[in-house]
């Protein structure tokens, strides 16, 4: 089976990803290369910071690879935390905090649609190539749920009553900002 790395070691995003390419394409984590250290992303777009991920892994490692990088824009604060949605609270990164601090901004606002944007930067075979999806929501205004990870337990869907927390991971995946631009990768390769 073709071998190609994705950038990541959350082993969430690890298990998401395989899921959707499974028994098409084998998966290494950076982990799996020996790459240890977190990659930078200091770009000041998701685009920028995932094809920074992929062009390092693919400098290094000299393997075919994508990164991606996602952004939670919450139209009542001007599209924030966006790009900056890891470090929302500050270093270290921290799920908690970053959810606890989003819901303390969110207090008594009337708007609360957001939406969740991911970009998946590739390269294959020497060449760049990027997919994108989005899905729209609403902030909630507690967590619910105990699956999947980041903003999940505070993010429901439009079209449903329940957060992304709640949801399986192949409901989730179906609908997912990440599941959109999986498949359009996933279609993409599998072409090639
Ligand atoms: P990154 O793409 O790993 O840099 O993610 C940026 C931020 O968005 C981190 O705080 C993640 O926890 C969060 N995040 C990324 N993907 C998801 C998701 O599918 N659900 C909820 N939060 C996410």
């Amino acid at each position: 089976m073709r071998k190609i790395c994705f950038a990541s070691n959350n082993p969430k995003k690890l298990e998401e990803i395989r899921k959707a390419l499974e028994g098409k394409l084998e998966i290494l984590s950076l982990e799996e290369l020996g790459c240890r250290e977190e990659l930078e992303e200091t770009g000041e777009s998701l685009l920028e910071n995932a094809f920074q991920k992929a062009r390092y892994v693919h400098t290094n490692y000299g393997i075919d690879c994508f990164a991606d990088d996602t952004g939670l824009e919450v139209d009542a604060l001007q599209g924030a935390p966006g790009v900056y949605s890891g470090r929302f609270a500050g270093e270290p990164r921290s799920d908690e905090r970053n959810v606890d601090l989003l819901l303390s901004k969110m207090q008594g606002k009337g708007n609360r649609l957001a939406r969740f944007k991911t970009v998946i930067a590739l390269i294959a075979g020497g060449e760049e190539f990027s997919f994108e999806g989005e899905v729209i929501g609403k902030i909630a205004t507690s967590r619910t749920g105990s699956g999947g990870f980041g903003y999940d337990p505070v993010f429901v869907p439009e079209g449903y009553d329940r957060s992304f927390a709640e949801l399986s991971l192949e409901e989730k995946n179906s609908i997912s900002h990440r599941g959109k631009a999986v498949r359009k990768l996933r279609e993409f390769l599998l072409r090639a």
